[in-house]
């Protein structure tokens, strides 16, 4: 049968089976990389991609189930360079081997995009079901901190109204 997804912006038309899974779908057939395959079975969270902006494990999403739907991988955070939270993943030294590192991204993205101030606990229960053998997850918990705080400073400048003219009342 034939679904459509919008991968990373783009819509796509392709022939799966039923039995496909949507990691092999996006890895083999639409040639999207950095989701991983590690355990296969729900447990690592190296094929995490977002589905309609939720994280989802893709190696226990059919296909099929993604018809119609939006998928995001990290490419699509860094279609103009890499945004704040991979910039501050880099700069904190988060990662070693970086296998993990494309879940690690979306989890964060995800927690940030729902809370806008996450607490430290709130951050190492987003990341949790994204093993790292590397680190111990310190560096990440800095780095998303450090980038909810720059997303909130920017949106706070957004927010701000314009001040009056300089010797108007309000
Ligand atoms: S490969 Fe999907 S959770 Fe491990
Ligand atoms: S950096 Fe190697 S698994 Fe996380």
């Amino acid at each position: 049968m034939n679904i459509t997804v919008k991968l990373n912006g783009i819509a796509q038309t392709i022939a799966v089976e039923p039995s496909d899974l949507l990691i092999d779908v996006i890895r083999d057939r639409l040639g999207v990389k950095s989701p991983k395959y590690g355990c296969g079975k729900g447990d690592c969270g190296a094929c995490t991609v977002l589905l309609d902006g939720d994280v989802v494990r893709s190696c226990l999403v059919l296909a099929v189930e993604a018809d119609g739907r939006e998928i995001t991988t990290v490419e699509a955070l860094s279609m103009e360079g890499p945004n704040d939270v991979q910039r501050e993943l880099i700069r904190n030294n988060a990662f070693q081997c970086g296998f993990c590192a494309p879940g690690v991204t979306l989890a964060a993205e995800e927690l940030l995009r729902r809370n806008a101030d996450p607490t430290e606990e709130e951050i190492r229960e987003a990341v949790a079901g994204n093993l790292c053998r590397c680190t111990g997850y310190q560096q990440i918990v800095e780095a998303v901190r450090t980038a909810a705080r720059s997303r909130r400073k920017k949106a706070g400048r957004k927010r701000r109204p314009r001040s009056g003219r300089k010797g108007v009342k309000s």
